[in-house]
């Protein structure tokens, strides 16, 4: 049968990576759903017309859905679900500021997914990312490898696309990587970067790499604070459907994504950014990332940051 994957949340991060995923053309269908009437409707008729000139088969479905589930048997046989539902930030907020109105958000989702989507990979984009990765799997009680969540491959883009500009080079010839949180404890990861196959910390000077490192932490509040309204949306969108295609298509590919951590680095039982390996269970293995010694210090007290505030999520 062909693969069928679900986005919940028809904002510009939903639709976004719904016209991505669709224009892969690797799945059967793609279905967008919202809570406002009609939206994911006309989002979907809109995108099926795009096909004739695009190219793709693939067939995109919108469906409003209810507080109690309505609408959700649209969902069942869904490979992969990516789950965008929830209030973006406004200027001046912090990722953090979105917890408790977006909890409840996520969990009443999750749950209905649990429901209608029993064995999909769910891949969560809402924010704060880290807590709310956590707050699906508890909603749904999937096993841990198939709830993930989408930051590590953004953050990395927008490392990687920094050092590109400050170096003047292509961004192909730039490896970066991030891991940590989505968030103040984001770990940028020097010893794993590089440029042409050199190690980033011989092709630019410590502060300015610092200096990066710094606007990759703020990425997304600098996109947040010029468009007023909503925050970024093409890049995200991108790193979600990139991974939502690893799992479907079982390709094994490492990605730095929001995974369970159970002993790995010496972290056990938190959400944490990490690299991994994505296939169709979700998460087939952590990879522990030969890091610096400080590097290790810092994705160490990101773990405890986030530990902390994913108990919070627990009873929300
Ligand atoms: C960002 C939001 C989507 O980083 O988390 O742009």
């Amino acid at each position: 049968m062909g693969k069928k994957v679900t986005v919940v949340g028809a904002g510009f991060y939903g639709s976004t990576t719904a016209q991505r995923l669709a224009e892969y053309d690797v799945f059967d269908t793609v279905v967008i759903t919202d809570i406002v009437e009609g939206k994911p409707a006309g989002l979907a008729l809109d995108l099926n017309q795009s096909r004739a000139i695009e190219g793709f088969e693939t067939k995109v479905v919108g469906v409003t859905t209810g507080p109690n589930g309505e609408g959700y048997e649209a969902i069942e046989g869904s490979d992969v679900v990516v789950i965008t539902a929830g209030l973006p930030r406004k200027p001046g907020m912090s990722r953090m500021d979105l917890l408790e109105t977006n909890a409840k958000i996520v969990r009443q989702v999750s749950e209905n997914v649990a429901k209608y989507a029993p064995s999909a990979v769910v891949i969560v984009v809402s924010n704060p990312l880290d807590e709310m990765t956590a707050l699906a799997q508890l909603a749904n009680q999937f096993p841990k490898n198939r709830v993930l969540g989408q930051a590590g491959m953004l953050d990395t883009a927008r490392f990687t696309n920094f050092v590109a500009e400050a170096l003047q080079v292509p961004v192909k010839s730039v490896k970066t990587l991030t891991l940590g949180s989505h968030g103040d404890t984001m770990v940028p990861v020097p010893s794993k970067s590089s440029v042409n196959g050199r190690p980033l910390r011989e092709v630019m000077p410590a502060e300015q790499i610092e200096e990066l490192v710094v606007k990759t932490r703020n990425g997304g509040a600098e996109v947040v604070a010029l468009l007023k309204t909503g925050s970024a949306y093409y890049a995200p969108s991108a790193a979600a459907a990139r991974m939502t295609k690893a799992v479907a298509e079982d390709s094994g590919e490492v990605m730095p994504v929001c995974a369970w951590v159970d002993g790995e680095f010496g972290i056990s039982g938190v959400y944490l950014g990490v690299e991994a390996e994505i296939g169709a269970e979700g998460i087939k293995k952590v990879v522990e990332t030969d890091l610096d010694a400080d590097e290790l210090a810092s994705l160490k007290e990101a773990a405890e940051a986030v530990r902390a505030k994913q108990a919070d999520v627990a009873n929300m």
